[in-house]
């Protein structure tokens, strides 16, 4: 809170518009309360120079998570708005590895930047282990329905990938079920908005991921917006 840098995030949360404005992607809806208020109660209810042990963290990521990362991530993680990821049943190691790259601003796509950048860095190390545990078990959200055509057609792109083109199935990554593994991430049941735009930052290497940059490079829109929808809907 003390930083420079969480001033500017404090500053520039309430106008993403004009931090995107040279992005066509979605914009962000606000959240249920503003930013400044949120990172407020994350300091309050969490104190880094308190005893840590792993009963204690625990207790205290839940704390966190109903009270603040819920604003945006839903109840238990999962979130209503598709503009926030679902967290609930998201893979452990990267929920971790997440919460990092927020923290050493490698994950550094506006949203990124906005949201979640100062967020990160009043989450202490051992909390943010909590925090991927906790989210790790919660129950994941139900799939959401969506265009038959696209479904089908993401369903193939996703088990067969287009071997002519050089593109891996994301099957043999993300598991046969979309749920992932370990650094992979689960995907089914995420929302499809958030995976497109996800996709898009992945290829516009803003964030920090050598193994996706190379699989997504020549991904058209029109086969993200059909693979997002299918895994939507698992
Ligand atoms: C004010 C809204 C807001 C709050 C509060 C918030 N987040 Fe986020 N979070 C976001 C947004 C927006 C993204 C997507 C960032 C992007 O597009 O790169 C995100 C992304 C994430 C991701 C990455 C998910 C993925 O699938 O890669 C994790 C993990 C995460 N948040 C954890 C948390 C935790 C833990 C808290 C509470 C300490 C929290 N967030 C609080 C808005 C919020
Ligand atoms: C060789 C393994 C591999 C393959 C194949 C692969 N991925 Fe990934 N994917 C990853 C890894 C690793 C990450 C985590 C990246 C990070 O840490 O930032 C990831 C992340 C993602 C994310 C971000 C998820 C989030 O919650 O933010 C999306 C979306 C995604 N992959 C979609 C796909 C799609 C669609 C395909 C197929 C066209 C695919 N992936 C193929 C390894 C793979």
């Amino acid at each position: 809170m003390k930083t420079n840098h969480s001033k500017s995030v404090l500053k520039s949360a309430g106008r993403p518009a004009a931090r995107s404005a040279a992005r066509p992607a979605t914009q962000l809806v606000c959240p249920s309360a503003p930013l400044a208020m949120l990172l407020l109660a994350l300091a309050a209810v969490y104190h880094p120079y308190a005893r840590a042990d792993a009963a204690a963290d625990a207790d205290a990521a839940a704390q966190v998570a109903g009270q603040v990362c819920s604003n945006c991530h839903g109840p238990a993680g999962v979130s209503i708005s598709p503009m926030f990821p679902r967290l609930a049943g998201q893979q452990e190691l990267y929920l971790a590895a997440q919460i990092r790259a927020f923290k050493s601003k490698t994950r550094a796509d506006p949203e990124a930047h906005n949201y979640m950048w100062g967020m990160a860095t009043l989450v202490s190390e051992p909390m943010v282990d909590a925090l991927a545990h906790y989210y790790s078990t919660q129950t994941p959200g139900p799939g959401i329905a969506g265009d038959e055509k696209l479904i089908a057609q993401g369903k193939r792109l996703f088990e067969q990938g287009v071997p002519e083109r050089g593109i891996a199935a994301c099957a043999s990554c993300h598991g046969a079920d979309a749920q992932g593994r370990s650094i992979f991430p689960r995907l089914a049941g995420q929302h499809a908005a958030y995976l497109v735009r996800q996709l898009d930052v992945i290829q516009q290497q803003l964030r920090t991921s050598t193994i996706m940059h190379g699989i997504v490079k020549d991904l058209k829109p029109d086969e993200m917006k059909a693979v997002a929808t299918y895994l939507q809907s698992r």
